[in-house]
């Protein structure tokens, strides 16, 4: 398993909480030395129990003020659709805390993806005041992993995986809502920091093949996710990491 840490918790619940946890712990540490927290939301089912958390028993943990949320990836559907990631977070989260609209930096599902794409880059430019060719840091990339090792909407086999120039980038890919937009290896490698979290036993296949299997970027894109700087922990449940080998 190489140098990656990865943690294990007992149940769902256990790892909704660390989750948590780690969130809270890293917004007070960025608060504290850059007075605000950039926080790169995951989509999909999983980090949902963990938005309600943060905005429940964690609510007095964080200095909501000074986080500005942002998104790994977002389907091309209205911001109030079901399939949503924006509306996910918003309704575990976002909805329950007081927050300033500039605070919330998404990604607009209901435009063309393409414009969807570039209107996303020139927000993160402007966020980030990035010079040409320069890449954002947030200080935490929240990220689950699909059943294919997929992260974000970076799927296996395709083009977007190898993407050097663009922050973010429309893909069509094989699931339910086929058009969505991703950030892009190089934005999501730039992180402080990168928390994946990941639960049950349908993903444990993809987890030992991204975390003790050969490397092959093309078929487990979760494999792009080394930080050049940046931290990386792997929290999972018993069930997602009921295929690795012993941990030490
Ligand atoms: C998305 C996500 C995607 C997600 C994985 C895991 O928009 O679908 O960003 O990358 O994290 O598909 O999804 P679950 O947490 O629902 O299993």
């Amino acid at each position: 398993m190489g140098d990656k840490p990865i943690v294990v918790l007992d149940s769902p619940e256990a790892l909704y909480v660390r989750a948590a946890e780690e969130i809270a712990h890293l917004a007070g540490d960025a608060i504290c030395t850059h007075g605000e927290f950039t926080f790169c939301l995951a989509g999909g089912t999983t980090p949902a129990q963990t938005y309600d958390l943060l905005a429940t028993r964690f609510h007095y943990s964080i200095d909501w003020s000074e986080v500005h949320f942002f998104w790994a990836d977002e389907r091309c559907v209205p911001p109030d659709d079901l399939g949503s990631n924006f509306a996910m977070a918003n309704r575990t989260m976002l909805a329950k805390l007081e927050l300033r609209p500039e605070q919330i930096h998404r990604i607009r599902g209901e435009e063309q993806p393409e414009a969807g794409a570039h209107l996303y880059e020139d927000e993160l430019r402007k966020f980030f005041r990035l010079a040409p060719g320069a890449v954002p840091s947030f200080n935490l990339v929240l990220l689950g992993l699909g059943e294919n090792a997929h992260i974000a909407s970076l799927f296996p086999h395709h083009p977007a995986l190898y993407e050097k120039e663009r922050l973010a980038v429309a893909v069509e890919v094989d699931a339910p809502q086929r058009h969505r937009i991703s950030l892009t290896a190089p934005v999501l490698n730039n992180a402080a920091n990168v928390l994946f979290m990941v639960s049950g036993a349908a993903k444990a296949s993809a987890v030992k093949q991204v975390l003790e299997g050969a490397r092959d970027l093309d078929q487990f894109p979760a494999q792009l996710i080394q930080p050049a700087k940046g931290q990386v922990l792997w929290l999972l449940d018993r069930e997602a990491a009921s295929l690795l080998a012993p941990l030490p």
